[in-house]
This record gives C-alpha cells, structure tokens and sequence, in this order.
C-alpha cells in the first residue's frame, strides 16, 4: 500500500475557499450583479473545487450558473502530453456573460490556455480564472491567474480533484502520495 500524506487539510481549503468567493465577489463590477456569473469547470478535476466554490459564491452574495468543458491533457499516469485535447464543449451561452473559470491546479499553464482562449473568443463581458493549486516551477505557458488557493511546490498531489490514473479525486483533502519503496 502507498502512503498518503495530508499536505491541505479539508478545513484548510473550505476556509481558503470562503476567501476567494469574497475576493471574486469584490472584485464584480456591480452590473455583473444583475446576472448569474458563469462558472466554467475543465473536467474532470475541476468538479470538486466547482462545487464547494459555487456555495462559497452563494454565501458571499453572488448567484452563478455552472458549465463545464471536456478538456485533457494527461494520459494515464504522472506526465503530461504536452496537448490539450477539447473532449465536450460548453453548452451554455457565453457571450456577454461575466465567467469565472475554475480548476483544481494549474500546472504546466496548457490546460487554462487553452481554455481562457476558447472562451475568450466566445466574447464574455469579463473573465477570471480561479485555481485550488497552483505549481508556478511546473509552467511552460504563462497564464492570468487572478485568484489562488494555495501556492505549491513541484510535488506531486492528489485529491480534492487531482488524481492519479482517475483514483483519488474525491479525497476531501490535498495529499502528497508516496508510493512504497518496492513499488
Ligand atoms: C489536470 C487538471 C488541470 C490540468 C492542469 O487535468 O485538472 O485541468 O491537468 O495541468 P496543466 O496546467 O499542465 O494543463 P487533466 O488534463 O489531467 O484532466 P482531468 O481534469 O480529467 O484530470
């Protein structure tokens, strides 16, 4: 059996996450009020932090609308492919709308890219991105990422979205694996 050890606590990140709506919150021009904010979650690892935010939103005051984008970049196991493959796209209407796009972890910075392009063209009235983890030594493409839950070192996480080979999304906690040493 690997080990894994709790590197953000369940406690640590529903407080984190509580911030950050009242950060996107004040950061709302007042017209973006007068509609829902459209979240936009790349799956799959965006699900949880989804969510959590959206009623962390609904706490602090702001009403949202939910979508996501089928969108990877991993194959099976630890390293990147280095392409960013769009799986589903997005069903709601995005023009005009104020959108807050949102992820688990932001690594190589592909991923955001990608998506922040595709959005972008699709002409919303504002955009922000918003990320659990952020790995800034792992970036090869630099992204604006304009709200962070927590700044990492390059280790390898799971949980709370982040996975290995699919395992490990729904630990309610960041944690740091550690595979047996005969393994
Ligand atoms: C993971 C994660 C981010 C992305 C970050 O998704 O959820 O979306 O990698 O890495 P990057 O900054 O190097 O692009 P992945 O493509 O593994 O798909 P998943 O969400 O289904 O795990």
């Amino acid at each position: 059996m690997a080990t894994i050890d709790v590197m953000i606590s369940a406690d640590e990140i529903s407080n984190r996450l509580d911030a950050l709506a009242e950060e996107v919150a004040a950061a709302l021009p007042p017209e973006a009020r007068t509609s829902p904010v459209l979240m936009i979650g790349p799956l799959k690892g965006a699900v949880m932090v989804m969510a959590d935010l959206a009623r962390a939103l609904h706490r602090a005051g702001v009403d949202t609308v939910m979508d996501f984008i089928g969108l990877s970049s991993y194959g099976a196991g630890t390293v990147s492919k280095g392409t960013v493959t769009m799986t589903s796209d997005l069903s709601i209407e995005v023009a005009g709308r104020h959108v807050l796009l949102v992820d688990d972890i932001v690594d190589t910075g592909r991923t955001l890219h990608f998506a922040q392009a595709h959005i972008a063209a699709r002409g919303p009235a504002s955009l922000r991105t918003l990320v659990v983890l952020d790995k800034p030594e792992r970036r090869v493409v630099e992204v604006p990422v304009e709200h962070v839950g927590f700044t990492i070192p390059d280790v390898f996480v799971i949980g709370y979205g982040t996975d290995l080979d699919q395992r490990y999304r729904e630990l309610p906690y960041v944690g740091l694996f550690r595979p047996d040493s005969d393994s």
